[in-house]
């Protein structure tokens, strides 16, 4: 891999840690915006199960199937080129082993991923470790793990207090010990994400964890400004395009109510 191109296999993650080089990852849901997004800036892209929310308006990534994410990761994958991750949703991995190395067998199969992202600490260990010794490789998901919102309470930040910060790294070691290739942490506190970053050799991915993490992730839609209802303290918003977006429609109603809409132009003789 050269210092400039970006990551063509799930090892060139590893080599970008150890040679200090950032991780750009985003969300991606569909095969008109991975082709926006394939090229040289980002590393990875992300089919999150946050599509469940931001396109099919949930509330929870709870009720999101296998097949939802099967059919969102196929139109990235014709889209784009780009290493590409795919959320296990809840309950296709957590009941067994054997069902996760099923489901996760199909999303890389239909779907040409590189990878499968699930959430939770040293109580998947054995699940990741099954996944890896059969060829698939496992990002994790440590700190708000949004599959869990209900036993954690809502989305908060994560291991503020001594002994869950304790559990975190904890959990980040299993992670890493089990196989993971990368790990995201969401929603933890700047600091604990350092030591985390510092304590483990594959690179963490943050969102909402501060600038120390290897490298970095955001939903699409929310650092678009698409959803100008969501600002939370961590996100940067590097465009405005619902205000975009209503501008488009109001001038086009407006274009349409009085004739200026099709005008010669854009008609057919
Ligand atoms: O589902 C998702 O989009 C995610 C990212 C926020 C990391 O898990």
């Amino acid at each position: 891999m050269s210092p400039e191109s970006r990551p063509s296999s799930v090892p060139d993650l590893l080599a970008m840690k150890a040679a200090g080089r950032r991780i750009v990852m985003l969300t991606c849901y569909d095969a008109l915006f991975a082709r926006l997004l394939d090229g040289p800036d980002i590393d990875i892209l992300l089919v999150g199960d946050s599509v469940n929310q931001v396109l099919a308006g949930r509330d929870s990534t709870l009720s999101a199937t296998l097949d939802q994410m099967i059919y969102h990761a196929s139109a990235v994958r014709r889209g784009a080129k780009a290493l590409l991750f795919v959320d296990l949703p809840f309950l296709t991995y957590q009941v067994s082993v054997e069902e996760a190395i099923r489901n996760a067998g199909r999303v890389m199969q239909e779907t040409g991923a590189h990878g499968v992202k699930l959430e939770g600490g040293a109580a998947m260990g054995s699940t990741i470790d099954a996944l890896v010794a059969r060829g698939i490789p496992v990002m994790g998901h440590l700190g708000l793990t949004p599959q869990s919102v209900n036993t954690l309470g809502g989305y908060r930040v994560q291991g503020r207090a001594d002994d869950a910060a304790t559990r975190l790294l904890d959990d980040a070691r299993a992670v890493e010990e089990a196989g993971a290739c990368a790990l995201v942490l969401e929603l933890v506190p700047a600091d604990l994400a350092r030591r985390i970053t510092e304590s483990v050799r594959i690179p963490t991915i943050g969102i909402g964890a501060g600038v120390h993490c290897d490298g970095q992730v955001l939903v699409l839609h929310d650092m678009l400004g698409l959803n100008d209802a969501f600002q939370p303290k961590f996100l940067r918003r590097y465009a405005e395009l619902a205000a975009e977006v209503r501008r488009a429609a109001h001038d086009y109603a407006a274009d349409v109510r009085s004739g200026r809409y099709p005008d010669d132009a854009h008609s057919f003789s």
